[in-house]
């Protein structure tokens, strides 16, 4: 199935500083416009590292207001929680464990497998929606990222997870890509659950993937989309594809 059907905004920023900043400030608007309690999405991989620390810097931080937000993660890898290739703890690492209170920080937490894992996620997912998100998406914001084969957060081509319709989150055994490590993930349907979905891409190297997901190919990124809200593309200018001959 294409995915051409899927209406995409695409900003292209100078530079990774650029897309740090322009990114961090959809994150402090979609904050600004939410409502009581604000949930944000947040994504793993290297792309995100650079926006994640500037939110603890001092011009950033005074705009977030911490005591409201909460903080959760779209695919962890089946590690422990200080494990370097843990999302949630870069993101801690970055800058949640300096500015956002204990409380606010919804981890994945360990489990004795990734599926029970994913049970206990979707447990807490289900419970903060219908406790502080109700008539309303789950999240303001979904940050997300591509893969080299076209995956976005632990949603890896021709997966049985890419057509799960009813679960929030699942177990990922095998992973396509480094690191080869079992998965959490949460699922399209549940990452639809937004506001306004950005991905956000940087860097030569993704040249060509994004050159086949805005052709139409494929692939799980292609499908990820805001079920009633905005989906964005943001870029640095050496990520964007150029046009084709
Ligand atoms: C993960 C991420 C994954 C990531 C892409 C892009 O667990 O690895 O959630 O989906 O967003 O692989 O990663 P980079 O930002 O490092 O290119």
């Amino acid at each position: 199935m294409s995915n051409a059907a899927h209406a995409r905004d695409v900003i292209v920023v100078p530079d990774a500083a650029a897309l740090a900043a322009s990114a961090a400030q959809r994150l402090v608007d979609r904050i600004a416009d939410s409502g009581a309690r604000p949930a944000i999405c947040l994504t793993g991989g290297s792309t995100p590292k650079r926006m994640y620390e500037l939110l603890a810097t001092p011009l950033w931080r005074d705009r977030i207001p911490w005591l409201q937000v909460h903080w959760f993660i779209g695919d962890d890898r089946f590690v422990p929680p200080d494990d370097p290739l843990n999302n949630m703890g870069m993101a801690r690492r970055a800058f949640l464990d300096v500015c956002a209170p204990a409380g606010n920080i919804h981890a994945i937490s360990p489990a004795a497998t990734p599926d029970a894992a994913a049970q206990l996620y979707e447990s807490e997912l289900r419970e903060f929606h219908t406790a502080h998100r109700a008539g309303k998406p789950l999240f303001d914001l979904v940050l997300l990222g591509v893969g080299p084969d076209g995956h976005t957060a632990s949603l890896f081509p021709n997966a049985p997870a890419l057509t799960e319709q009813s679960h929030w989150v699942v177990g990922v055994a095998h992973a396509n890509v480094a690191p080869f490590v079992p998965r959490v993930s949460l699922t399209l349907p549940c990452l639809a659950q937004t506001r306004e979905m950005l991905f956000l891409a940087a860097g030569n190297d993704k040249q060509d993937i994004l050159r086949r997901v805005f052709a139409g190919e494929d692939l799980p990124a292609g499908h990820a989309q805001a079920a009633g809200g905005k989906t964005l593309w943001m870029l640095d200018q050496a990520a964007a594809p150029s046009p084709a001959p």
